[in-house]
């Protein structure tokens, strides 16, 4: 039995509503409007780099890497300060983007965890 990617198993469309949904949910979400301040310093697509980002990390091609030359996400979160309350508010986000797109249970499952891993792994205070 071979086992699928979470790529595999979303494809690139939805892996793409996902990013479009989740910055739509930080747009309205009152809970976020700490993070959503500190995003709007961001100057390019950022929807476009969170789907890009998503692609390699669920198990697709890399094509964050190869645009931004960049694996890791320390270095474009290095000049916010980032703890609990804001990963907390970040994950709200994340959440309810999944509960938006017509997804599985079972691929949802396999995008919560992870996913609080690695908002843990960007906190930097
Ligand atoms: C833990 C809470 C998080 C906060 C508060 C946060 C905040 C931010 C902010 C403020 C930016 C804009 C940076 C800039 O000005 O260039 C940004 C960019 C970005 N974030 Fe986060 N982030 C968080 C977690 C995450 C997670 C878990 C992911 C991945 C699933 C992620 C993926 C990205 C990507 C791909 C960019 C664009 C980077 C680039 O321009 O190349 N972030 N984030």
């Amino acid at each position: 039995m071979t086992t699928k990617t979470p790529y595999q198993l979303l494809g690139k469309e939805i892996i793409y509503l996902i990013a479009c949904t989740f910055y739509d949910v930080m747009d309205e979400l009152p809970q976020a409007e700490k993070i959503r301040k500190i995003h709007s310093a961001h100057k390019g697509n950022i929807k476009q780099k969170l789907y890009e980002y998503l692609v390699g990390w669920l198990g697709g091609p890399s094509i964050y890497q190869d645009n931004t030359g960049a694996v890791c996400l320390t270095e474009p979160h290095k000049n916010y300060s980032i703890g609990e309350i804001e990963r907390d508010a970040w994950l709200t986000c994340w959440y309810e983007a999944l509960e938006r797109v017509d997804i599985s249970e079972e691929v949802k499952l396999m995008l919560k965890e992870p996913v609080f891993h690695l908002a843990n792994s960007i906190c930097n205070k």
